[in-house]
């Protein structure tokens, strides 16, 4: 079948889309606006296969999304504006992306009478969790920052085209991912490509704040099982059932470096910042078959080695203009003001 995956040139659709080919004889065609944070790159193992297109355009532009979805069967939105610390400072590019991409996806997708579409969604929709208690799909929207209440909207969105007109459309609300590929604003990859330069790492807060984390190949399978087996109108929660404060997982990522714990700074804490996420995934493990086949433990050691390995993949980021300015805008200060122990 032809399938349209958007966000294909991001952190999880790139490892989608290779997946996708790899494992189906689909068409892929991947709609990408090219933001700061995508790479065609990661994509180039597969640029000349004749089973798969790229179109550079915008979800929220009724034209590239109506040109991508021609003949198309299923979408895969993927597409968005990911990070919740960009949303702080520009909420703006969260809502036409996140918001009203989705909603010219959704039109677009029943004009074209696409049979399926999954909507990537996030747990952070749920907002934040004390101590005790997980995710289930039944709990209500209450998002915290302009990244999940963007997401929330376009998932509201989604559920109205269900029931509304029929269109047969899935969501899944995914915990936290890592991996090959992933942009170095996230956490994971962040402290790892600045402890090979033997930086600072700046932990936000006191370092407790606990996230879910899953490998995203783990996460794609489970998105496919979604995309062939999962019901119109449902949602399914992806998660592992691995959580872990911000400081193991940056003191694991330091033990498997060979670097030091002086490394470590504790900085300013980010506004509205969710204290914990944990995903019951009862129900995809039990409608869908799912389960996680990777232990966060040789996740965290693989993907250090990837980044080892894929030091090209990392550096020609480090060196773009625009990542440099990122970096500068969101920690020079804050390291400037850090601690060496938890506030
Ligand atoms: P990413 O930021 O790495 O990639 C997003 C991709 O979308 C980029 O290639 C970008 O160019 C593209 N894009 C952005 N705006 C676009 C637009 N208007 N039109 C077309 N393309 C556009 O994100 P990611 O981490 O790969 O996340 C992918 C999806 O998964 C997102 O919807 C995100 O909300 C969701 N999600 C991510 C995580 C995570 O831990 N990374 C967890 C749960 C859910
Ligand atoms: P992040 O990777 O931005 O994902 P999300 O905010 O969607 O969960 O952050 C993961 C956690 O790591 C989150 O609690 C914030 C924290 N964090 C830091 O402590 N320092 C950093 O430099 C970054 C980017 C994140």
């Amino acid at each position: 079948m032809r399938i349209v995956v958007t966000g294909g040139c991001g952190f999880i659709g790139s490892n989608y889309v290779l997946r996708r080919l790899r494992t189906t004889e689909d068409e892929v065609v991947n709609l990408d606006k090219l933001t700061d944070v995508s790479n065609r790159a990661n994509l180039a193992e597969i640029e000349a296969d004749p089973r798969y297109t790229f179109l550079q355009g915008d979800i929220a532009d009724r034209e590239a999304a109506r040109r991508a979805l021609e003949g198309a069967e299923a979408v895969v939105n993927f597409a968005a504006e990911s990070h919740v610390d960009r949303s702080i400072t520009d909420a703006g590019a969260f809502y036409k992306t996140n918001v009203e991409g989705t909603l010219v996806l959704l039109e677009e997708s029943l004009r074209a009478g696409v049979r399926r579409f999954v909507q990537i969604s996030t747990d952070e929709v749920y907002g934040s969790l004390g101590a005790e208690g997980s995710f289930h799909e039944e709990l209500p929207l209450r998002p915290n920052s302009p990244y999940a209440a963007s997401k929330g909207g376009a998932d509201l969105l989604v559920r109205s085209f269900v029931k509304t007109h029929g269109l047969s459309a899935t969501i899944t609300r995914c915990c936290n991912n890592y991996g090959p590929f992933q942009f170095p604003e996230k956490l994971i990859p962040l402290m790892i490509i600045r402890a090979l330069g033997d930086s600072p790492l700046p932990v936000y807060g006191d370092g407790s704040n606990v996230r879910d984390w899953i490998h995203v190949k783990d996460h794609c399978r489970a998105v496919d099982l979604a995309l062939e087996k999962g019901a119109p109108g449902e949602i399914y929660n992806i998660g592992a059932r691995s959580e872990m404060p911000n400081l193991g997982i940056v003191k694991t990522l330091l033990r498997h470096l060979g670097k030091p714990e002086t490394l470590l700074r504790f900085v300013e804490d980010r506004p509205g910042h969710d204290w914990r996420y944990s995903i019951d995934p009862t129900k995809i493990e039990r409608d869908l078959g799912w389960r996680p086949e990777r232990s966060l433990e040789e996740g965290l050691e693989d993907t250090v080695r990837w980044y080892l390995d894929r030091r090209d993949w990392w550096e020609a980021i480090m060196n773009r203009p625009a990542w440099r300015a990122y970096f500068s805008a969101m920690y020079d200060e804050r390291l400037a003001g850090a601690r060496t122990t938890p506030r």
